[in-house]
């Protein structure tokens, strides 16, 4: 029997699974290379780091508002029966909480690049529209906002993995196993 429109789907779409593991792959390169630009010494490598970790943030912020349309626009499925409320409402809100964290760090990053008025080309090609004035109290403003959300990125993905491993060997659900690559979607 075909099962309804609005019923859940029974594992993650190929796509779903693409933007989870690809997006996750490119923000951890991204930590690698905020923290070696951000430490590196005034120099060449230093400049080309920095075009690095913002043309990789620009496409990484391109890639999660398309994974949020499809997001949107597809099903998601279910969390396994029996999981407790405080479960259920942990899982979505840390969900949410990744999805603001991963569009907040890019903005907030594009708005120490502007605000700081060194012109910037994404990839050394495309030109960065500045999103805001040059002025260095809001560069030096929006660079600690940058660090924080970082830091709080970190802290949720600890947990984030974390909640995916003890669904994998406590639980011994299929949460985990459901978003690895091999698994086919049964829809
Ligand atoms: C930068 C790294 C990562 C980010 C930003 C991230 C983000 C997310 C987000 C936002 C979701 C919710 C998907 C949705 O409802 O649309 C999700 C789901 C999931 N993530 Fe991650 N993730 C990361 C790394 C990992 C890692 C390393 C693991 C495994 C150890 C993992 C395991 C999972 C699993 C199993 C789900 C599915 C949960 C469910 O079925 O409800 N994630 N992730
Ligand atoms: C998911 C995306 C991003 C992540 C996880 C990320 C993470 C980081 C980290 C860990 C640092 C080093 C810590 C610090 O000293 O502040 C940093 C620094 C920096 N990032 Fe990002 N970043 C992202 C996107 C971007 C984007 C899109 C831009 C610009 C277009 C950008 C511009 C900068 C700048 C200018 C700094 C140096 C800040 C300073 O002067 O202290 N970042 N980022």
């Amino acid at each position: 029997m075909a099962r309804p429109r609005s019923s859940p789907a029974l594992a993650w779409s190929a796509a779903a699974k693409s933007f989870h593991w690809g997006v996750a792959a490119l923000i951890l390169l991204q930590f690698v290379l905020g923290w070696l630009a951000a430490s590196w010494r005034l120099s060449p490598t230093k400049l080309d780091l920095f075009v690095w970790h913002k043309s990789i943030g620009m496409l990484i912020l391109a890639l999660v508002v398309l994974r949020l349309l499809n997001r949107l626009a597809t099903r998601a499925p279910a969390l396994p029966p029996g999981m407790p409320a405080w479960e259920r409402a942990a899982a979505h809100a840390s969900h949410a909480l990744l999805y603001v964290l991963m569009l907040a760090l890019p903005l907030s990053g594009w708005i120490v690049s502007a605000a700081a008025g060194v012109p910037f080309r994404i990839f050394w090609r495309l030109p960065l529209p500045a999103i805001v004035a040059s002025d260095e109290h809001t560069a030096e403003l929006a660079a600690a906002v940058h660090f924080a959300l970082g830091i709080a990125l970190v802290a949720l993905l600890v947990l984030h993995i974390a909640a995916a491993l003890r669904h994998h060997f406590a639980k011994r659900d299929d949460v985990l196993t459901r978003m690895l690559p091999a698994r086919t979607p049964r829809t």
